[in-house]
C-alpha cells in the first residue's frame, strides 16, 4: 500500500509521515531529504549556481548521493558519509529549491524514489509524491497550514519556543518564498493531486493530525 503526503514547506509532512509510518508499520520515504542531500553534495563540490541548470545524469552520478534503508526510513549518504543529520542546514534550505527545479535532477531522483518504494508498504512525503512519483498511490493527503503557524513550528523545532513577531514574520516569508519557487517551477510543481484529501493542520495538535491520517488509511484499507 502507498500513502502520499504532499504540501508546502513546514506543513508538518515529514514528522507526520514518520509518525504515521510507525503507527502503521510502513516504511517512510522523505523525498525532501533526497533533494537536500543532492543540494549539499552540489554545494560541497563547489559547483557554481550558474552551472546548476546544466547538470546532467553523469554529473549527478558523480556526486555519489544515495539513500539507503535504515531502521526509520532512509539514511542519506554522500559517498560513505552519512549526511542525514546535516540536511536541515540553513545553506541547504536556501538553495534546495534551485536544485529541485532542474529537470535532470528530478529525472535522476524519480527512478531512485520509485525504487525506494518497491515491494514495501510506504508513506512518501514531499511536493510531487501524489502527482508524479506515485500517481497510483492508494491514499493521497495534502497538508496545509497557515504560514505564521508553520513558521512558529519551524522555530520551535530549532528550540525557539517564544519567538517575537519579527522572527515569525521573517521565517514565514522564507517559507513562502520556497513555496512560490516550488509552485511556479515548470517541472512537477507543488500541487494538490487529484483525489488527495486536504487536511488543514493550523488548529490541530500533532497527535490529532497523525490520528486523522491513520484513520483515513484504515478506512480505505477495510
Ligand atoms: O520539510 P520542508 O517542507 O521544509 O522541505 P522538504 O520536504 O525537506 O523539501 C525541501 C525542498 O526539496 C522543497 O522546498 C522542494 O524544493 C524540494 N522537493 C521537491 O521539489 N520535491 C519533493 N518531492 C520533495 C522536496
Amino acid at each position: 500500500m502507498i500513502l502520499t503526503i504532499d504540501g508546502p514547506a513546514g506543513s508538518g509532512k515529514s514528522s507526520t509521515a514518520r509518525a504515521v509510518a510507525r503507527r502503521l508499520g510502513f516504511r517512510h520515504l522523505d523525498s525532501g531529504a533526497f533533494y537536500r542531500a543532492l543540494t549539499l553534495a552540489v554545494l560541497e563540490a563547489g559547483l557554481q549556481p550558474e552551472t546548476w541548470e546544466g547538470l546532467d545524469g553523469p554529473g549527478l552520478d558523480a556526486l555519489d548521493v544515495a539513500g539507503r534503508p535504515g531502521p526509520d526510513g532512509f539514511r542519506l549518504f554522500i559517498g560513505t558519509r552519512d549526511v542525514t543529520d546535516a540536511l536541515r542546514d540553513d545553506r541547504v534550505n536556501r538553495h534546495v529549491s534551485s536544485i529541485a527545479r532542474v529537470p535532470a535532477v528530478r529525472r535522476w531522483l524519480l527512478d531512485r524514489l520509485r525504487d525506494a518504494g518497491r515491494g514495501v508498504d510506504l508513506v512518501a512525503d514531499g511536493r510531487d509524491m501524489g502527482t508524479v512519483v506515485f500517481p497510483d498511490a492508494d491514499v493521497k493527503v495534502y497538508l496545509v497550514a497557515d504560514p505564521n503557524e508553520r513558521a512558529r513550528r519551524r522555530l520551535a523545532e530549532r528550540g525557539i519556543e517564544q519567538p517575537d513577531r519579527a522572527a515569525i514574520e521573517s521565517e514565514a516569508a522564507r517559507l513562502q518564498d520556497r513555496d512560490r519557487a516550488d509552485s511556479e517551477r515548470p517541472v512537477a510543481p507543488l500541487r494538490r493531486a487529484a483525489g488527495a484529501v486536504e487536511i488543514d493542520t493550523t488548529d490541530l495538535t500533532f497527535g490529532a493530525q497523525v490520528e486523522a491520517i491513520v484513520e483515513l488509511v484504515r478506512s480505505r484499507r477495510d
